[in-house]
Order: C-alpha cells, then sequence, then structure tokens
C-alpha cells in the first residue's frame, strides 16, 4: 500500500451476516481500472482498521470475484478471478473468524495446502501456492465469492450454536 492510498476517502463499508450479498455467487472481475485499484486500496485499509487478516469484495456490498490477504509475517496480497487448482489431501483444524461475523469464532477443518490462480492487478495471470495458515485464509476468502461463509463448513449443530451467539452479541451492541 502507497502514501496515496492513504488519503483516499473511506466510503467502503463492511457487510454482516443477513446481509444478502453475502450468500450471492460473485461475478468475475472484467475491467482491471482505476475504479477497482483504488477499491482494493481501500480494502486494504479497512482490513489493517478492523484487524483483518482477509476481505473479500462481498463483505464490501461488492459481488465480484476478488479479495485481499495479509497474514501475519506475510506481506499484503491480492487475488483477482482466482481458481483453487489444487488441494492437499491432508487436512487441518483451525480457529477462524470473520469481519462478517464478528466476535465469534470456530475451528474449521480445511486442506492443509492450496495452489491457487489468479490475476493481479493489470488482468496478469499467476500462480501461488500456500500452506498452514495463508491457505486456510485464501480458502475462506475465496469462499466468500461463492456465497459461502466459514459457519456454513461446520456441522448443523454447531453452526447453529455459533449463529445464535453471534445474534446475541450483535443485540447487544
Ligand atoms: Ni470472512
Amino acid at each position: 500500500m502507497d502514501k496515496t492510498a492513504e488519503k483516499i476517502i473511506m466510503n467502503l463499508q463492511i457487510v454482516t451476516l443477513g446481509n444478502e450479498v453475502l450468500r450471492e455467487k460473485a461475478l468475475s472481475v472484467e475491467v482491471f481500472d482505476k475504479e477497482l485499484e483504488d477499491t482494493i486500496n481501500e480494502m486494504f485499509i479497512l482490513m489493517h482498521e478492523k484487524k483483518g487478516v482477509g476481505l473479500a469484495a462481498p463483505q464490501v456490498g461488492i459481488s465480484r470475484r476478488f479479495f485481499v490477504t495479509e497474514a501475519m509475517d506475510d506481506k499484503p496480497r491480492l487475488f483477482i478471478n482466482p481458481e483453487i487448482i489444487e488441494t492437499s489431501q491432508e487436512t487441518v483444524k483451525g480457529e477462524e473468524g470473520c469481519l462478517s461475523l464478528p466476535g465469534v469464532w470456530a475451528n474449521v477443518e480445511r486442506p492443509l495446502a492450496i495452489k491457487i490462480q489468479a490475476q493481479d492487478l493489470k488482468g496478469k495471470v499467476f500462480h501461488f501456492s500456500a500452506e498452514g495458515w495463508l491457505a486456510r485464509i485464501i480458502l475462506h476468502e475465496n469462499d466468500h465469492l461463492n456465497g459461502l461463509l466459514f459457519v456454513d463448513r461446520l456441522d448443523k449443530g454447531q453452526k447453529n450454536r455459533i449463529i445464535s451467539k453471534y445474534e446475541k452479541l450483535s443485540q447487544s451492541r
């Protein structure tokens, strides 16, 4: 993120559970323009502000296929029109939360390692491999592009428990 990005007036807001956009299958990005770049810069700012490690476009009300990540000890990363092209058979459980369900966390089982193909800000295709925490973040964000939330990866009882906890929390806010 460069200096100019910090001057952008914030107008994106994170949408939370209950907003329909979180349940839509997002459309591909077809135009790689200044507006896309500005939006992405704002998403990085918003993600830092909310202390998130990933943020997908539907979470700011934009039903398009892109997301940003910045895991601890990793650099900021951008994935446009991502495709998960390989996942390891080995899976691992790890704790996840989501800026669209603030205040609740749960252990989610996901592949340990992935290979992903995506486009950069100029539309150039690249390939990337990740494992562990970063793979988890990428898979979580990629789910957002398909209308899925981490709670959908839990068994039914656990999902209901987490959602009712979240609802109680949001009523008391
Ligand atoms: Ni999320």
